[in-house]
């Protein structure tokens, strides 16, 4: 270690040292497009109204004020979705030739770009999440994941060797609301690409970027019925796993529900893939380039608020730069701007609802309770709307609430480790295995951790990178299948 190191290493730095710029409000314009004030269900290519005959009002997190109106979907209009999707199940898209379905998905992914600025800021006022991300992140990815998947339909006899590849059917797709297009299109792209017919339902706090979705389905002339879409709340999504018609559920969501659609879907014909929750170990070793890792950190777990099933939520830090890192952690998370989302500044936006907020708010009394030192950054919060402030504990014991559960909020453990045999005893000890993450400068060291960490993704010397040609998804009660590359396609065909 140089002397100027060493020197970096050992001089402690006052509470806030970093310097918080002020930069004058750049917010990105709400005038380029209109939404509907309210919104039906899409079933069978058009939009109609719910058999329920009720709306709800879906808000923007940040503000508190209502963004339009959305359809209830009650069990009837799935029951009417599925119907439409199995019609055009057997009498088009499994007929359609699968160069003519890469068009339609080619058309689909083309138009989420063309309307990429729109999307975007829907994404924001809906969900809370920073215009940077939902722009430079979340649209261009959902795009991408249509415009891979596209590219695979005419090739199924590559991705599958040797094999008689058929699709599944009727495919019951329920997503989030942390990457609410983003959901869909990972559930979609591969779905179509396979020739399976679709009734996706979004996530309550989240639906209008999937509405926007539909109206482009309908603009790419995609044949009615081949994708549906049911808004609603916990009891839509579970009209459609209990349907007898549906022959594959895919879910993202919480283990909690997780379990119950497995339970549900136990003894049918029904194929399952879940993504569930995460408790991701990022782990940092002595001799990783510190200030590299403290971005992955920040990224890891302050990205998005922190609601993201893959976040660096657990951070283990070698014994001997516990030091240098808790105060560079401290010095850069003074400096994240927390508030509105449609600033192009914001780096912490919204939390997604009043519910996810409480739930954030209980843990993290549960951790300054079970002994835990708290850190907190001390910015101003808006008075409307829904926000917490970064936040990160230290001197966390691995039985600690915050160690063990999944919070989904801006908030990170930090714990500490002395032998890698260490780090990874106490990464592994978590009913979840999503992701992990390793920074270290030994390529040896990463490749030795990624074979023994129980974890569906690992990332080497960075944190929450996302492509569609790679696999996702967990290990133990994080769940089961992949989505994104080649295996994303597996849980939507039928080998012989
Ligand atoms: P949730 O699991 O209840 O919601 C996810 C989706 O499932 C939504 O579309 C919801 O309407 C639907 N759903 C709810 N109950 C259902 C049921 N019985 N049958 C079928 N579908 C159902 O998640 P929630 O309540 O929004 O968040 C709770 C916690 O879950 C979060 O605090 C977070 O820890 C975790 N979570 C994990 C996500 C991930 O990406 N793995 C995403 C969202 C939440
Ligand atoms: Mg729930």
């Amino acid at each position: 270690m140089s002397e100027l190191e060493t020197r970096e290493r050992l001089t402690p730095g006052p509470a806030s040292s970093a310097i918080q710029w002020d930069y004058a409000p750049s917010l990105e314009a709400t005038d380029h497009f209109k939404l509907e004030s309210r919104y039906d269900l899409f079933i069978g290519g058009k939009f109609v109204a719910p058999h329920s005959k009720r709306w709800f009002q879906t808000i923007n997190p940040a503000t508190e004020e209502t963004l339009a109106e959305v359809a209830e979907g009650d069990a009837e209009d799935v029951d009417r979705a599925v119907r439409e999707a199995r019609r055009a199940y057997e009498k088009v898209w499994r007929k359609t030739s699968p160069s003519e379905r890469a068009k339609y998905i080619f058309r689909i992914a083309r138009l989420i770009q063309e309307k990429a600025r729109a999307l975007a800021v829907v994404e924001t006022m809906n969900g809370g999440k920073p215009i940077k991300e939902s722009r430079d992140v979340d649209i261009p990815l959902a795009a991408a994941h249509f415009f891979y998947y596209a590219g695979w339909a005419d090739k199924l006899e590559y991705a599958f060797p040797n094999r008689n590849v058929a699709p599944v059917g009727v495919a019951g797709q329920i997503i989030p609301w942390n990457f609410p297009l983003l959901m869909a299109a990972w559930k979609l792209a591969p779905a179509l690409a396979a020739g399976n017919t679709i009734v996706l339902k979004p996530a309550e706090t989240t639906p209008v970027t999937s509405l926007m979705l539909a109206q482009i389905i309908q603009e790419a002339d995609l044949p009615p019925g081949v994708v549906n879409i049911v808004t609603g709340a916990g009891a839509t999504g579970a009209a459609l796993v209990a349907h007898d018609d549906v022959d594959k559920i895919a879910f993202t969501g919480s283990t909690e529900v997780g379990k119950r659609i497995q339970r549900a879907a136990a003894g049918t014909k029904k194929k399952l893939t879940l993504e569930l929750g995460g408790k991701a170990p990022n782990i940092v070793f002595e001799d990783a380039p510190l200030d590299q890792a403290i971005e992955g950190i920040i990224n890891g777990i302050y990205f998005n608020q922190g609601h993201v099933c893959c976040a660096g939520s657990r951070l283990f830090v070698q014994e001997s730069i516990l030091e240098p890192v808790v105060r560079k952690l401290r010095d850069r998370i003074g400096t994240l701007r927390v508030g509105n989302p449609l600033d192009k500044n914001t780096d912490v936006g919204a939390i997604n609802s009043r519910a996810q907020l409480e739930k954030i708010q209980e843990l993290v009394s549960s951790g300054v309770e079970e002994g835990a030192e708290m850190y907190q950054t001390s910015c101003s919060l808006p008075t409307r709307g829904f926000w917490f402030a970064p936040t990160f504990f230290t001197g966390v014991g691995q039985s600690n609430r915050i160690a063990q559960e999944e919070i989904f909020g801006p908030v990170l453990s930090v714990l500490t480790f002395r032998t890698p045999e260490e780090a990874l005893e106490k990464a592994n000890n978590t009913p979840y295995g999503l992701s992990a993450g390793v920074w270290t400068e030994k390529g040896s060291r990463i490749l030795k951790m990624a074979q023994k960490l129980r974890a569906g993704v690992i990332w080497a010397n960075t944190y929450n990178k996302f492509d569609p040609t790679s696999p996702f998804g967990g290990f133990k009660e994080s769940g089961f299948g992949r989505e994104g590359g080649v295996q994303g396609l597996a849980p939507y065909v039928q080998l012989s």
